[in-house]
């Protein structure tokens, strides 16, 4: 299984800081936003990870991530010239993907909780295996419709009248059929290609599966000022309450098996003195 995190876009409704970085550099509590979705990967087992982004923007992630062999990954990237959708991943990502399945995830996406949705999702998908998340604003988001006996009649973009509360978040598992899928889409008439279209598609061959999160995991979507504080403030209660920090890379590579103990020390050596790595070495004693 690889890897895609998608971590480009436009950000409008981050300017003016947009207009200088890219959203999923900004600080979410102590580290930055594209944290909590790496870690979501490698949480997942995936080692194998691609960032695409805009040019400006694939130098910072180079300069944090490296080739991710500090943490036992192997991270490359790719430049998306312009915001043409998130469907575009699979055409950047093509030689990248090869033959293999992907799981794809948007930059600005954070889950907390028990992550077992996604290891199931991961370990039993056939198709497209998708997640459906109740929210309040079904307006904005892609709507699954489901039967009375959960099965998909439909997915819609950013309904008008959303038939249903359950929204699609921006994190996707697809086998390998999802390359082909996205080269033969057509854009929509916003210029994009969208990922709605990719699972209209497997929902056609009857190959989709929705699978609810429940209601004891937090799906934080940060694409305004707003919900960015929002996500800073819950994740420094948890961090400040537990004394155990979300998405510290360093820590979810050793935990998961990516890297050794030794390896870990020389990684916590290279950092510069900080909180985070006063914290890596207060775990490293424990
Ligand atoms: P969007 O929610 O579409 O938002 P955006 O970041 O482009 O910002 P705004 O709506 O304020 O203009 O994107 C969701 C995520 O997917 C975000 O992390 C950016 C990323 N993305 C890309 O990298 N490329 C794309 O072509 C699209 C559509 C999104």
């Amino acid at each position: 299984m690889k890897g895609i995190i998608l971590a480009g876009g436009s950000g409008t409704r981050m300017y003016p800081v947009s207009s200088i970085y890219s959203k999923q550099l900004t600080l979410i509590y102590d580290k930055p936003l594209i944290y909590y979705p790496l870690s979501i990967l490698m949480l997942g087992g995936i080692k194998d990870v691609l960032i695409i982004s805009n040019a400006e923007t694939i130098p910072h992630y180079q300069k944090l991530f490296k080739d991710g062999s500090h943490i036992g990954m192997n991270i490359q990237y790719a430049v998306q010239a312009a915001p043409n959708g998130i469907a575009e991943s699979f055409i950047l990502g093509d030689s990248f993907i090869g033959n293999d399945s992907v799981t794809l995830i948007l930059g600005d996406n954070i889950f907390y909780g028990k992550l077992d949705f996604l290891y199931n999702g991961i370990k039993n998908n056939e198709g497209a295996t998708i997640f459906g998340y109740r929210v309040t604003d079904p307006e904005r988001y892609g709507i699954v419709e489901f039967d009375h006996d959960g099965n998909v009649l439909s997915i819609e973009e950013k309904p008008k009248q959303p038939k249903s509360n359950y929204a699609v978040p921006g994190l996707y598992v697809y086998n390998n059929d999802v390359v082909n899928i996205s080269k033969n889409l057509k854009p929509s008439p916003r210029g994009e290609l969208e990922i709605t279209d990719v699972n209209v598609e497997y929902l056609k061959k009857k190959k989709l599966k929705v699978s609810k999160i429940g209601r004891g995991v937090a799906w934080l979507d940060t694409g305004t000022p707003v919900s960015l504080l929002q996500a800073s403030n819950f994740f420094g209660v948890i961090e400040d309450r537990q004394g155990l920090k979300v998405a510290c890379i360093e820590e979810v590579a050793y935990n998961m098996g990516f890297i050794t103990f030794e390896e870990l020390e020389k990684t916590i050596a290279n950092m510069p003195k900080s909180d985070y790595r006063n914290y890596l070495e207060r775990i490293n004693r424990d």
